[in-house]
């Protein structure tokens, strides 16, 4: 079994030296500053901001784009509820667009049909997620969105070193944020980053996370309203060490993600999601849809369970489409009522796509196993 988070002796290593050295918020010249550069770097960026977490990430980002009280903003119904959240926090509105069922990302064509309708310019912002790894379709939604005046920012929460046409993602929107909660490629147990090639957001997004200090200013003095952000030396120390090995990581969940698709070919009962060719996930998760015949049968929940039992390792993934959250009635938020919203790629693949971690691409023999207890589970319930 490959653990995770994982336990490896150069991260230790790392996180010791910075323990030791008693610097343990960020301090200029410090591990977070040169973890930046060197993240930055890797997804061709000219900036980045270490914060706690990709919500934080998500809302700050937001924030500097000048997302404003009672604006819109168009995202996937298939993703993390932060992607909402994060502009629910500063009082805007979801608008909730439809996936695309061979990548699970937004629909190109949906974001664009929306944004027609939205004849009095409401939608101040577009957010693709990069589910699963797997880049959304950047160039449409980013020409869509320029046309009709709207920043985007990149979800890439789950996309750590993923390729859009040539380019890592991250800084081909306006602004990109990616996550190292615990269950992540790259993890520090939390922690987030925000990529983006404008001076401008950065300098702002810098500032927000700092207490609304000025990136180069004095420690009393307070241009922006902004709040305490910061990632610790001790979570950077992880990620630096982490990022070094990462590319060699990427390659091998590629490799076996590539062998799953290979053992599924000419299963009925299954139909991996993979990377349109001129893209090339990160493989944080591998979604696959289970037939309608197996799901109209057992559902679910049933497949997840017998697959686990034979030792296969996949979780059943997002239960509901966004807009069904219950935390979305809460009226103190007054949000709109999507009560009568479905979407129906979304609710189809809340029905039936089930995942695979990307722990598991991390070995061979745990792909092997994976894929041969969804085999046999799929021939036992038919
Ligand atoms: C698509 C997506 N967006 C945002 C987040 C939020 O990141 P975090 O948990 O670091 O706040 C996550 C992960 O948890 C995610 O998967």
């Amino acid at each position: 079994m490959v653990k995770w988070p994982p336990v490896n002796p150069s991260d230790e290593d790392a996180l010791l030296k910075a323990f030791r050295s008693g610097r343990w918020g960020r301090v200029p010249g410090g591990v977070v500053e040169e973890f930046e550069g060197e993240f930055a770097k890797y997804h061709e960026a000219k900036y980045a901001v270490a914060v706690t977490s990709g919500t934080a990430g998500l809302l700050l980002s937001y924030l500097a784009l000048g997302l404003n009280e009672g604006d819109q903003f168009a995202l996937p119904a298939y993703t993390f509820i932060a992607t909402a959240t994060a502009g629910v926090m500063l009082r805007a509105v979801p608008v909730f667009i439809d996936i695309d069922p061979e990548t699970l990302n937004m629909s190109a064509d949906s974001l664009k049909a929306t944004l027609e309708e939205d004849k009095d310019n409401r939608i101040k912002l577009v957010v693709p997620v990069h589910f699963s790894g797997i880049p959304a379709e950047l160039s449409e939604i980013i020409n869509a969105s320029r046309r009709h005046g709207a920043k985007v920012v990149e979800d890439a929460a789950q996309a750590h070193g993923a390729v859009y046409r040539g380019r890592r993602v991250g800084a081909i929107g306006d602004a990109g944020v990616f996550s190292f909660q615990s269950s992540k490629n790259m993890t520090a147990g939390e922690g987030g980053i925000v990529l983006t090639n404008d001076y401008e957001v950065y300098v702002k997004v810098w500032s927000y996370h700092h207490a609304g200090r000025d990136i180069n200013g004095e420690w009393y003095v307070h241009r922006l309203i902004g709040w305490n952000f910061r990632m610790t030396e001790l979570q950077a120390a992880i990620l630096l060490s982490q990022l070094k090995r990462y590319d060699e990581e990427f390659r091998v969940r590629e490799r076996n993600a590539k062998l799953l698709y290979e053992l599924m070919e000419g299963v009925e009962d299954y139909r991996p999601v993979k990377p349109p060719a001129h893209t090339s996930s990160s493989n944080h998760l591998l979604p696959i849809w289970i037939s309608e015949r197996l799901i109209s049968r057992h559902g679910k929940a049933r497949v997840v369970e017998e697959a686990r039992r034979r030792g296969g390792e996949v979780v059943e993934g997002y239960p509901m489409p966004l807009y069904r959250q219950p935390a979305f009635k809460d009226s103190y938020w007054r949000l709109p009522d999507y009560s009568r919203l479905s979407l129906p790629v979304t609710e189809d693949a809340c029905r039936r796509v089930i995942w695979i971690p990307q722990h598991v691409l991390l070995s061979e023999e745990e792909t092997r196993r994976t894929a041969e207890a969804l085999i046999k589970t799929a021939k036992e319930l038919s």
